[in-house]
């Protein structure tokens, strides 16, 4: 139980009691659920920013690059393949952003993105797991997270879909907390009387969270190993990537962080670099664009690798900082929010505190950086398509543009003539092959040349 006297003593302490006016007119119940959720929260923490490194004290990662991964290839396929087939890998999604970019209120996943089937994002991932479990003939863990503002939505999106094809037990939803949104003198604001303006904690949020909800001890318990991780909102990332977790199998890695070369010095991703010997994240909302353009003394751009956001995460390195009581710090950015002002709902400058997963990073002991073939893996969909037609950057529009151009290599390597239209779309399910080496050891020659729209289900 909490007592209210120490509850007034804790938000002075923190500069926040300000939330306790109003709080006498408030019903009973209401008050109730405010002051247990105003006790529940880390004050302390919500005073502390993570900062970026000095660039002076930059460095490089260890990065596997394409050279590298073509020599050592066979080893890593065998191993990763054998991590598959014993049940040693698990999948994790992030989605509990809340697609606000996208200009939709709905979860991100919900998003109809594919060209010809109409197919969700979730659904896209969903069968690239579903394919996974068929190939190796066993069901892949799928953990989902989402965030209070997504889960029903996502759980009811799912089960009114059949799971997409997955059993339902292989489908394990969990939800990531919440932090308080703070106006500009970092006082904790009200969405409505009796209830805190909140923020889902971002995609860092899922390392409590899987503690929380039992996941990670249950995945422990079930011999799982490596758990890759992407985003919703990369329709290209891949899930079944032996080379990966053969990777993460031959060098004992706590953490393998994709990158790629960026498109440009000022391209919106975190970069993987090395700071005093630890491997990290910087956002490049902590880079000024001086310091992204800034090159070391071999010409190369210190914050050369982007990360696309995609890991392979030892499932004994997260239960050993779960062990240590690890917290990830927060960061937080400014924002314009709706908060109860004088009785309204009215639109403040402020800021949402968030935790980033790639914030593990400085913890581990074995960190590694893995180059991947951008147009491989990488569709990132964060932007609403521009409303006179043309392609925002990384908008759903250039996503389905970035996956027909994989299909059009891929029928192109199997010998099919293509003379397309610029506006024609290629579309192949996850369910008929998920990666170019499956499409390759799967087509059947069904067509010699396309010269249009073309949809390949499984
Ligand atoms: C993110 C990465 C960036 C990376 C880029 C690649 C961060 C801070 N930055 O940028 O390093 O290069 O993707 O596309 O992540 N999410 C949650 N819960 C939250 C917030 C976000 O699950 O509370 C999920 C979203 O659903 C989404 C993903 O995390 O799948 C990324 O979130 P977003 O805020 O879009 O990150 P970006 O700024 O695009």
């Amino acid at each position: 139980m909490f007592d209210p006297f120490s509850i007034a003593e804790l938000l002075k302490r923190h500069g926040q009691e300000h939330l306790l006016a109003g709080v006498a007119s408030l019903d009973d119940a209401t008050r109730s659920t405010f002051l247990r959720r105003v006790a529940e929260i880390d004050w302390e923490e919500m005073t502390h920013h993570a900062e970026p490194p000095p660039l002076g004290e930059v460095g490089a990662s260890r990065v596997v690059t394409m050279d590298e991964r073509a020599r050592r290839r066979a080893a890593l396929v065998a191993a990763g393949e054998a991590a598959y087939r014993a049940g040693a890998v698990a999948v994790l999604m992030v989605a509990g952003g809340q697609g606000t970019r996208l200009g939709s209120s709905a979860p991100k996943g919900c998003f109809q993105v594919a060209p010809h089937s109409g197919k969700s994002i979730y659904q896209l991932q969903a069968e690239k797991v579903l394919s996974l479990s068929r190939r190796i003939g066993r069901p892949v863990a799928f953990l989902v997270m989402t965030s209070p503002m997504t889960d029903e939505e996502t759980r009811e999106f799912f089960q009114a879909h059949g799971y997409f094809g997955l059993a339902v037990d292989q489908v394990r939803f969990f939800s990531q907390g919440t932090v308080p949104s703070l106006d500009q003198q970092g006082r904790a604001l009200l969405s409505a009387p009796g209830k805190l303006l909140e923020n889902p904690d971002g995609h860092g949020g899922c390392f409590t969270a899987l503690v929380k909800s039992g996941n990670l001890a249950r995945l422990a318990k079930d011999g799982v190993k490596h758990l890759v991780y992407i985003q919703v909102d990369n329709l290209l990332a891949p899930v079944d990537d032996a080379e990966l977790v053969g990777l993460a199998t031959a060098e004992k890695t706590d953490v393998i962080t994709k990158v790629l070369e960026k498109a440009n010095p000022d391209e919106k991703v975190g970069h993987l670099v090395n700071v005093g010997g630890r491997d990290r994240i910087v956002e490049y909302t902590e880079v000024t664009p001086e310091q992204a353009r800034s090159r070391n003394a071999a010409g190369e751009l210190i914050y050369r690798w982007g990360s696309p956001a995609m890991h392979c995460w030892s499932i004994d390195f997260l239960a050993y900082l779960d062990t240590k009581g690890y917290k990830i710090p927060l960061h937080r950015s400014g924002k314009p929010l709706k908060a109860l002002v004088e009785g309204a709902l009215t639109e403040v400058k402020g800021w949402k505190s968030e935790r980033f997963i790639f914030d593990l990073l400085p913890e581990a002991t074995v960190s590694i950086g893995i180059a991947i073939d951008r147009d491989a893996e990488f569709a990132p969909v964060k932007n609403a398509t521009a409303t006179n037609g043309k392609a925002n950057v990384d908008s759903p529009a250039t996503a389905v543009a970035l996956a027909h151009a994989q299909y059009v290599a891929w029928l192109a390597a199997a010998g099919v003539k293509l003379s397309l239209p610029t506006n024609a779309r290629i579309e192949i399910s996850p369910l008929y092959a998920a990666t170019r080496e499956q499409f390759l050891a799967k087509w059947d020659k069904r067509v010699t040349e396309l010269s249009g729209d073309y949809y390949l289900e499984g």
